[in-house]
C-alpha cells in the first residue's frame, strides 16, 4: 500500500524505519506533544524525497451507526513548518474518506500545540471543543487539555 501526497509518499513502516521513527520521537520538538510509543507497528512512515521524516496512524470506529477515523502525526524537527504536517494530513483523510469510504474524522491535539491546530484547520478540520485534562503532558506529566477538532468529507480542503 502507499499513498501519494503532492510533498509525501504515505507507506506501512518497516523495520529499518522503526530504528529512524525512535531517533525522531526523541527530539525535544517532538517529544513535548509525543510519549515514545513501544513500536510504530501499524503506522505508516512519511516518506520525502526517499527519506522517512515523520510517521502518520488511523484508527477506525467500524460501528455503522458510529463510523468515523481518527488520525495522529508527528515529522521530526528538521521538516516541520514546510507545509508536509498539512500535505501528510491531507493526503490521509482524503485517502480514509475516498478509499475507506469514511464521512467523519477526527484529531485531538493539545490545546496548547498551536502549529497542530493551525495545521489542522489549513485541512478543514474545525474545533468542537476542549477536553479538559485529557492527556498527560510527556514531559512534566501533568494532565493538559486536548482540542477535540473534526472534518466531514465534505469539507476536505485541497
Ligand atoms: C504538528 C505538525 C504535524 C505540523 O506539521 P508541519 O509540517 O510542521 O506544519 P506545516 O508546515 O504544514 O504548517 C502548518 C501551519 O502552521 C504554521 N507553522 C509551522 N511551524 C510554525 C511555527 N514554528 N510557529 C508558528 N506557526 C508555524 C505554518 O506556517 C502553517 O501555516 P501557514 O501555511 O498559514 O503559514 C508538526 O509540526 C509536528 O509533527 N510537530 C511535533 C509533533 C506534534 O505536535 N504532533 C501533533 C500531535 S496532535
Amino acid at each position: 500500500m502507499e499513498i501519494k501526497g503532492d510533498l509525501v509518499v504515505l507507506r506501512p513502516v518497516d523495520e529499518e524505519d522503526a530504528a529512524v521513527l525512535h531517533g525522531i520521537v526523541r527530539e525535544p520538538e517532538v517529544a513535548a506533544w509525543w510519549a515514545p510509543p513501544e513500536g510504530f507497528d501499524g503506522m505508516l512512515a512519511i516518506v520525502m524525497e526517499g527519506g522517512v521524516i515523520g510517521a502518520i496512524r488511523y484508527d477506525e470506529e467500524l460501528d455503522e451507526d458510529y463510523r468515523y477515523a481518527s488520525i495522529d502525526i508527528f515529522i521530526g524537527a528538521r521538516h516541520q513548518g514546510r507545509g508536509v504536517g498539512t500535505d501528510a494530513v491531507r493526503t490521509l483523510a482524503r485517502w480514509l474518506i475516498r478509499e475507506r469510504g469514511h464521512h467523519r474524522i477526527t484529531i485531538d491535539p493539545a490545546v496548547v500545540n498551536t502549529v497542530a491546530i493551525k495545521c489542522y484547520r489549513k485541512v478543514g478540520f474545525k474545533p468542537v471543543g476542549t477536553m479538559r485534562e485529557y492527556e498527560r503532558d510527556p514531559i512534566s506529566g501533568r494532565w493538559r487539555d486536548g482540542l477535540l477538532m473534526d472534518l466531514l468529507a465534505r469539507e476536505l480542503i485541497g
